[in-house]
């Protein structure tokens, strides 16, 4: 007898248009994670109101049968259409998240945007927030991507470009709060980081953005042995040192320092 062929849940993208959201399945996305059609009617009108006409279930997160962006703690990511052809990710609070709105989220992911950092948001309502799209790739893809000839330059220039927006948000005196994952919190399109998500942001504390991506990168995270392996750092006694200074002082040559101890010249 001949086993069956293992059955392989698959999703194919679906487009909707949002007054179709408070039907099944796509209730349970609207209203995670419970359905619940009063809460949807209200949720509608807000998608209306950022002028989302339609949204597309697509992606590598699955709820049932339905693709999405992305889900973390706070909210649930899917795509959506306006009138233009762009596309946006649209950020729906979940219903049992530990915050009564987006709206804190929203005024702070506008401040990054101010310094031109952050996926620019657009728009925001009660649950939920529009923002551009990134499309692109988890930090992690993209250094093993990275082989060959060029390698450590294009890691190099990213791991700064990155630190750069780092450095920009401890300026504005904004920490990003989670970036000790940048696995999550980081997309890259192209050449282009994206520092996205934040929901735990605050300018109420010392912004420690530089100093924690940056152990992300060299020191303790799975990433860094083989991002060090690609710049050659040998130790990262120096990077350690160069944070230290940085934290006591967070002068421009403080942080140039820093950048030096990894092979940025500036
Ligand atoms: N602007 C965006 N463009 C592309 N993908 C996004 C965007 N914002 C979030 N995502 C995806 O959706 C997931 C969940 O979003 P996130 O903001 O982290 O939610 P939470 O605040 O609940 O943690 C992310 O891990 C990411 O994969
Ligand atoms: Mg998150």
């Amino acid at each position: 007898m001949t086993k069956p062929a293992p059955v392989r849940p698959q999703t194919i993208p679906e487009t909707i248009e949002v007054n179709q959201f408070d039907r099944m399945p796509y209730l349970t996305v609207l209203t995670y994670p419970r359905p619940d059609l009063k809460q949807a009617k209200s949720r509608i009108k807000q998608l209306v109101e950022l002028g989302i006409k339609q949204v597309t279930f697509e992606g590598r997160t699955k709820i049932g049968r339905l693709g999405l962006v992305g889900i973390g703690t706070v909210g649930l990511v899917v795509n959506g259409t306006g009138d233009g052809d762009g596309v946006y990710a649209v950020k729906i609070r979940r219903a049992d998240a530990n915050r009564e709105s987006m709206a804190e989220e929203f005024r702070l992911t506008q401040l990054a945007n101010r310094v031109r950092v952050g996926a620019p948001a657009f728009k925001c309502t009660r649950d939920v927030m529009s923002m551009r799209y990134i499309k692109g790739v988890e930090l992690e893809d993209y250094v093993r991507a990275a082989t060959g000839k060029g390698s450590a330059r294009r890691i190099r220039e990213l791991a700064h470009a990155l630190l750069n927006q780092c450095r920009k948000l401890d300026l504005i005196g904004l920490d990003h709060g989670q970036l000790s994952n940048l696995r999550k919190h980081v997309i890259i399109d192209g050449e282009m980081p994206f520092i996205i998500d934040f929901e735990s942001a605050s300018q109420n504390r010392t912004a420690k953005n530089v100093t924690t991506a940056a152990q992300y990168l060299f020191v303790g995270s799975r990433l860094s042995p083989r991002i060090k392996r690609a710049l050659s750092i040998k130790s990262h006694d120096q990077i350690l040192e160069a944070l230290r200074r940085y934290k006591g002082d967070m002068s421009d040559e403080n942080y140039v320092r820093f950048l030096g101890t990894f092979g940025v010249t500036t």
